[in-house]
């Protein structure tokens, strides 16, 4: 495990994206794993700005992201396939036959989920995963009590998840599941990296870096990944 030190937030986007960057430079046929949420929104915004520059290439990149809500179509505003084409996709040039999200309009779970693993499968596997933690731990969206063994699967949102999602739905009701890698497909990554910011994750980082690992605290797991790099700024890595 490296444990990289940022001063703040964009200090540690600026890190996240270099990694990302020296990966598709060594390899530019490169498969990332992708996440959605507050935090790579900075790290997308740099390897854009460095795309701009031309100092770095996408076009033989392949993209798989982590996670989608089961019943949305990819084009509203709150599905992770929006999410990523604003924030990244539409702004560098992967091939479009080259991003891959979970098909969250597919509602037999167990074909979206099969599918999903094969799509992972013939890439190759994935280099490097990005990842963000939820402050109970949680991982793509592998809740706590989620066995380490499951690959891409359904999952029940949990009531706090819904509860902390649920504005930016507005008055229409939320998806209550969705598709997610399992904690099996993040470790069989080559590499992960993830990031973290924020007071609010201080307590997790350090029950996930030096607790016990359980599926309690999902992100535990890491621990045992034989190339894992956590970069976070001053507040999240607060307790270690
Ligand atoms: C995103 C994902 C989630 C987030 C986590 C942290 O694809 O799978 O696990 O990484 O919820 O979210 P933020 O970055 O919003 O704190």
């Amino acid at each position: 495990m490296k444990i990289i030190r940022a001063k703040d937030y964009n200090d540690m986007s600026r890190k996240a994206a270099n990694i990302i960057s020296a990966q598709v430079i060594m390899k530019p046929d490169s498969v990332l794993g992708l996440a959605t949420g507050a935090t790579p929104v900075g790290t997308y915004k740099q390897l854009i700005d460095w795309y701009k520059k031309g100092d770095i290439d996408f076009s033989e990149v392949t993209t798989i992201n982590l996670d989608e809500y089961r019943g949305l179509p990819k084009t509203h505003s709150q599905s992770y396939w929006y999410y990523m084409h604003e924030n990244f996709f539409n702004h560098v040039n992967i091939p479009e036959n080259k991003i891959h999200l979970p098909d969250g309009s597919n509602l037999n779970s167990e074909a979206a989920c099969e599918e999903y693993e094969e799509i992972i499968r013939k890439a190759g596997g994935i280099d490097l995963q990005l990842l963000g933690i939820g402050t109970d731990g949680h991982i793509g969206f592998n809740e706590p009590g989620e066995a380490f063994e499951l690959l891409t699967h359904c999952v029940d949102l949990t009531q706090s998840t819904i509860d902390s999602n649920q504005k930016f739905f507005g008055d229409e009701e939320m998806p209550r599941q969705a598709y997610t890698m399992g904690i099996k497909s993040i470790m069989q990554a080559r590499k992960v990296l993830m990031i973290v910011n924020g007071e609010s994750k201080a307590d997790i980082i350090e029950r996930a870096l030096f607790g016990r690992v359980t599926p309690e605290v999902p992100a535990s797991v890491l621990q045992m990944h034989p190339d894992f790099t956590i970069i976070g700024d001053e507040a999240a890595f607060s307790k270690i």
